[in-house]
């Protein structure tokens, strides 16, 4: 019987895609989204969630509309508001909600504090020093470079910064430029850049991996080979561009995002190397954290991994939550009740819930405000480099009732606003707009029916890469 009133605490894509899954099982009656985007009133079940009139945004705007709605549970997306304690702030009220809590948050609010705790457990990680002085990271870089000619560094902020704190340097001049531009001038990440960590640069394959833990039992999920970087290796004159847009005088660098697609089932990621992983990374984090932090580890937990050519996993980071696009690519193919599965979470019973999933391949192509010229007729023009650099908003969307309907199209950034005739009409609201997905047999299925469909949506500035899945067909 469907009478179950779910909350999803997300803005993005990956919270159209948890409140999918939600809306598919036949315990859900409602599933209600804050702050949510204009995708999440397109899935059915689904509504954006509002206390007099508008949108809780705030911890306890939120926990007053979970009192009012008398929602049975409430599911957390981005790590901003498990860091603020929503997850405390909720319980304490006695309010059922699924997620780490601010304590366990920490693992992904603080690169140096996980780094530190992993080498405690002899998780393996790269070789790895945490600074807060700009100085005493310069000279440890001079020293480092000089010690291992031609190794490279990553240089990474301790802090939350939107999944774009990473900046890989194959140089001593670079390693030297990114401390000032992180530490110093302009300070990128803000305050998230006071203190960084500097990192051996592994050499192999990245892998994302999810599992699940309700503190005690940890599950493998499936995962999803993501596209990190903004553009494709032949895209050298956009990088080019992109960077001369954006000041920075790395020419060459080709951008991190928060993600620009992907496809699962993930094409390397066996049996075999779920097991290596579950035993040497997963159980003893979630276990080790609990003894050495005393607090239960309860949500999913994603792990971004770095395979040597012995098939050997070494963490780069961890997250505390889903993957955006990643989610948009694995909850499709769950074939276990989402609802049922989170409550056995917070029961502490994921034991008793075996994960099922569908052998499709799901591949989805993020949408995102590309490099774009404000028209002549504007205030504010000029020329932006686009995402993950400054864009335009509110950019009219056109072209959505042209996809086919079993295809998904989970909304990143969108709101409905009235144009300038008074029609009410779909616009962008962010660097990331739309992650479309395409499900099918195979992956060469999906990867042709995910671009032509996307080619039918249009808005000015759109850019995608166009290699998703290139390669693995
Ligand atoms: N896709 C990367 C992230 O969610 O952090």
């Amino acid at each position: 019987m469907s009478s179950k009133r779910v909350f999803v605490v997300d803005a993005g894509g990956r919270g159209n895609a948890i409140a999918h899954a939600f809306a598919r099982s036949g315990n859900v009656q409602r599933v209600f989204v804050a702050p949510g985007n204009a995708g999440s009133e397109m899935i059915e079940k689904c509504r954006l969630a509002t206390v007099q009139g508008k949108p809780p945004k705030t911890i306890s705007e939120m926990l007053a509309f979970a009192k009012q709605e008398k929602i049975d549970l409430t599911f957390v997306g981005p790590e901003g508001y498990l860091s603020d304690g929503i997850v405390n702030i909720f319980q304490e009220e006695g309010q059922r909600i699924l997620g780490p809590k601010r304590e366990a948050a920490i693992l992904e609010n603080s690169k140096c504090w996980a780094k530190d705790l992993l080498k405690n457990l002899h998780v393996p990680v790269p070789r790895c020093e945490n600074f807060d002085d700009p100085a005493a990271a310069r000279e440890y870089v001079l020293q480092f470079c000089s010690e291992n000619p031609g190794q490279g560094l990553v240089i990474k902020a301790d802090g939350l910064a939107a999944g774009k704190g990473s900046v890989v340097c194959s140089a001593e001049d670079e390693a030297l430029s990114t401390i000032e531009r992180i530490m110093v001038n302009p300070k990128l990440f803000g305050h998230a850049g006071e203190r960084i960590e500097i990192e051996k640069r592994l050499e192999g394959r990245e892998l994302m991996f999810f599992a699940l833990s309700d503190g005690r039992t940890v599950q493998p999920m499936e995962s999803a080979l993501d596209y990190k970087q903004a553009f494709s290796a032949d895209e050298a004159v956009a990088v080019r561009l992109f960077n001369k847009l954006s000041n920075n005088p790395n020419l060459e660098n080709n951008p991190n995002t928060g993600g620009m697609g992907g496809f699962s089932p993930h094409p390397w990621l066996d049996e075999e190397l779920t097991e290596r992983i579950m035993d040497k990374i997963a159980v003893p984090t979630v276990r080790g954290f609990r003894e050495t932090a005393g607090h239960e580890y309860v949500g999913v937990i994603y792990f971004g991994l770095m395979i040597s050519e012995e098939r050997e996993p070494s963490v780069l980071e961890i997250n505390v939550r889903l993957g955006d696009p990643e989610t948009q690519v694995i909850l499709p193919r769950l074939e276990t009740d989402f609802f049922l599965l989170s409550e056995a979470m917070l029961d502490r019973k994921l034991d008793s819930v075996p994960l099922q999933w569908s052998s499709d391949t799901c591949l989805g192509i993020c949408a995102t405000s590309g490099r774009a010229i404000k028209p002549l007729s504007s205030a504010g023009g000029g020329e932006r480099p686009g995402y993950p650099g400054d864009h335009y908003t509110n950019m009219p969307i056109n072209g959505l009732d042209k996809v086919d309907p079993d295809v998904l199209v989970y909304h990143n950034g969108t709101a409905f606003a009235s144009d300038a005739a008074g029609k009410r009409r779909l616009f962008t609201t962010g660097g990331r707009v739309l992650t479309l997905v395409a499900r099918a047999k195979s992956l060469a299925e999906a990867r042709i029916k995910a671009y032509d469909n996307i080619k039918r949506i249009r808005f000015n500035g759109i850019r995608y890469r166009k290699d998703i899945g290139q390669g693995y067909v």
